[in-house]
């Protein structure tokens, strides 16, 4: 047996005590001190290393969040003190009555201090660690017994394997957490593109999404899945507490993540208050919300109000107003998207849901319609969730009258004639004809949305009319308009036109993975564009990969590998990319490892730069392994104004951070 020798043990060890405090410092106070590269060079360094070393296995090393073998069932556990549910409120006044009802059972007139806190729509899970080690994790279940998944929870990245040990209190020997389990918008956007290029069906929502991946007996599985968990409360614990603000402090302290919008010791009237702000903030959100949760602040009061049977006396969920109405479909027509496939979309008597008119919802495919067996004429159950297109949920069977009408996808193109098809095994329908205008609308919208070119003032009715008029026959004719040509356009001044030039000349320069989503290909998602820019650094090195290596790559696969080279292979399609590369347009390629240049140094943007957004600036800055601050401190490196800057310019002054403008930070980008 190989001798360890004790530099490679202190070097796993400080490792480990080096990952652990980064996790904290990433997940739990949102304020890295390492790039992302760096955190990835140190994992390497520690996997390579413990593989070299098996003896120095620990299952608590910042390494294991791979997932255990598959279980063939769960098993349950009794919470040691039941997880209730909460009672609802759904006005200000059932919220008033709340407090009403609390200074009543504690027969006082004072005013009652409240926390409040977003209710997360996700699933609650209680954690237990003992002596600071995570030790069991189950879901809620009845309230009673929960199902045991902490090989599941393991793999969730803010969920801490360890408690963080600040030295400001002693880890408790015992400490019951409860928290909800979600997945972000964007974690489910990734995970539904992933799950169509495996041809899997995708998940309805994000909570779905979550259940699904939480309740997997294979805890592989959950590991690639985008979880996410915010701590809310205590079970059992021998920490020794006085506030529910404070257990919520202290919670952070240990390293567990609590949602950053929590506010602290309020009166029942600017609960009502803060709950208005967070009903605006919710669409903002990264994640679904779904009301705000009340609870009384002081733990001496909350034993004094108790519990009844379901849920606590001390505590009420004011929700949201529902994200889900009835109306009545009054038509089903289609519409040709990108790739010509037909989207059957229901046209609704508008209904307001959750604060929003709905107006249309999309109805997927045909199978999908004849699965819910939607009809025109129908009332249906329709509901808004996140940003994603209103759809139809249910058709509320018992409102039909008969007079309800099948719908039928129409046997021809509805935008240009062309026959249409569905080919065996799909469940899309397809124009096939390329030059159909309507794809050619929606490819150019696509072309210039956010996360593509991003071209600002380039919207949906300007592209329609461009095309219309035959301004617009491809891509790179974006970049030949001109202000002449916009302004002849409905609804267009000659300062929208001018301004949008300037946005077109500033889209030119764009990052790869924004200029390969742009392009349209096929199960190219912004995620995968992401993947394989890193992956190949540079266009011609696409070009040139074969369908086995790019389908080697993690997270890409041979579904998609095959429609990256099948795109590139076709002569119009790399026509149509020299015409845009000959169009001034410039590809950022990513720095490599080496190139680095900005490692660990704190930007602050401020003011309007030339000829860069201040998404692009910040990207191409976090490229080079640099960081970007909202606001200038003590850290802060440098300070990039543009023109008319904000008061950080002042800031930066005062502390004496060295100032530079656009031109600099390019050339310390070496552009
Ligand atoms: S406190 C006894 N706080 O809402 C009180 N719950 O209907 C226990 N939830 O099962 C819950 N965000 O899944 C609390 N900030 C929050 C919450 C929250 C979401 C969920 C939780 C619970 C359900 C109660």
């Amino acid at each position: 047996m190989k001798e360890i020798d004790a530099d490679i043990v202190n070097k796993v060890n400080a490792l480990r005590k080096a990952l652990h405090r980064h996790n904290y410092l990433y997940y739990v106070l949102d304020n890295p001190e390492v790039s992302d590269a760096e955190y990835d060079r140190m994992m390497r360094e520690l996997t390579a290393l413990e593989e070299a070393w098996p003896e120095l296995y620990d299952p608590d090393s910042p390494t294991s969040r791979i997932g255990a073998p598959p279980l063939s069932e769960f098993e349950t556990i009794a919470h040691s003190i039941p997880m209730l549910s909460l009672g609802n409120a759904f006005t200000d006044s059932e919220t008033i009555d709340f407090d009403r009802r609390v200074r009543k059972i504690l027969r006082t007139d004072d005013e009652i201090l409240y926390t409040v806190e977003p209710k997360l729509d996700g699933l609650a899970v209680e954690l237990v660690y003992e002596k600071g080690k995570l030790i069991v994790a189950s879901t809620r279940g009845d309230g009673i017994n929960g199902e045991v998944i902490t090989a599941n929870v393991r793999t969730i990245r803010s969920v801490p394997l360890l408690l963080q040990d600040t030295g400001k209190r002693n880890i408790p020997l015992r400490l019951e957490v409860r928290g909800e389990v979600f997945i972000s918008h964007e974690g489910f956007r990734s995970l539904n593109e992933e799950q169509l290029s495996q041809k899997l069906s995708p998940f309805a929502n994000p909570r779905n999404a979550a259940a699904g991946s939480l309740r997997q007996l294979d805890s592989s599985i959950t590991a690639k899945r985008p979880l996410e968990i915010f701590f809310y409360g205590v079970g059992e614990t021998d920490l020794r507490l006085k506030s529910h603000w404070e257990t919520l402090q202290t919670l952070q302290e240990l390293g567990l993540r609590i949602n950053p919008l929590i506010r602290q010791e309020i009166t029942i009237e600017k609960a009502v208050d803060y709950y208005k702000a967070l009903e605006d903030k919710r669409h903002l959100l990264p994640y679904d919300i779904d009301g705000m949760v009340i609870k009384v602040d002081a733990l001496s009061l909350q034993t004094k109000l108790g519990s009844t049977s379901r849920s606590p006396r001390w505590a009420i969920a004011y929700k949201f107003k529902a994200m889900q109405e009835t109306t009545r479909v009054l038509n089903i027509d289609v519409q040709v998207g990108r790739t010509g496939v037909l989207t059957p979309v229901a046209h609704l008597q508008p209904v307001n849901v959750g604060g929003a008119m709905v107006r249309r919802a999309t109805l997927h495919n045909e199978d999908e319609i004849e699965r819910k067996d939607i009809r025109i004429g129908d009332t249906v159950l329709v509901q808004r969730a996140g940003d994603v297109i209103p759809e139809v949920v249910k058709v509320i069977e018992s409102k039909r009258t008969g007079v309800e009408r099948i719908f039928h996808m129409p046997l021809n193109c509805p935008v240009c004639g062309s026959i249409v098809i569905r080919a065996k095994g799909e469940t899309a329908t397809r124009c096939i004809n390329a030059t159909c205008l309507a794809q050619l609308k929606e490819r150019i919208k696509h072309f210039s949305s956010k996360g593509a070119f991003d071209i600002d003032g380039l919207g949906d009715k300007l592209v329609e009319q461009l095309v219309d008029k035959g301004l617009l026959a491809s891509y790179a004719d974006i970049f030949h308009l001109d202000a002449v040509k916009i302004e002849g356009m409905e609804r267009m001044g000659a300062r929208s036109a001018e301004k949008l030039v300037l946005s077109i000349e500033k889209s030119k320069k764009i990052k790869f993975n924004c200029f390969l989503y742009a392009l349209g290909i096929r199960h190219v998602g912004e995620h995968v564009a992401k993947i394989l820019a890193s992956e190949f650094k540079s266009l011609d090195n696409l070009l040139d990969a074969t369908a086995t290596q790019i389908g080697a790559v993690e997270g890409v696969g041979s579904v998609i590998a095959e429609s990256v080279v099948n795109f590139f292979k076709q002569n119009t399609n790399r026509e149509v990319i020299s015409r845009i590369l000959d169009s001034n347009v410039c590809i950022l390629f990513q720095a490599g490892e080496k190139e680095r240049t900005l490692e660990n140094k704190v930007f602050v943007l401020t003011g309007t730069l030339k000829d860069l957004t201040r998404n692009q600036a910040k990207e191409m800055i976090e490229a080079a392994g640099g960081k970007v601050s909202g606001s200038v401190g003590r850290k802060t490196d440098y300070l990039v104004a543009g023109s008319s800057p904000g008061s950080k310019l002042n800031m930066a002054k005062d502390l004496g951070v060295e100032i530079i403008d656009q031109a600099t930070l390019q050339k310390m980008l070496s552009l």
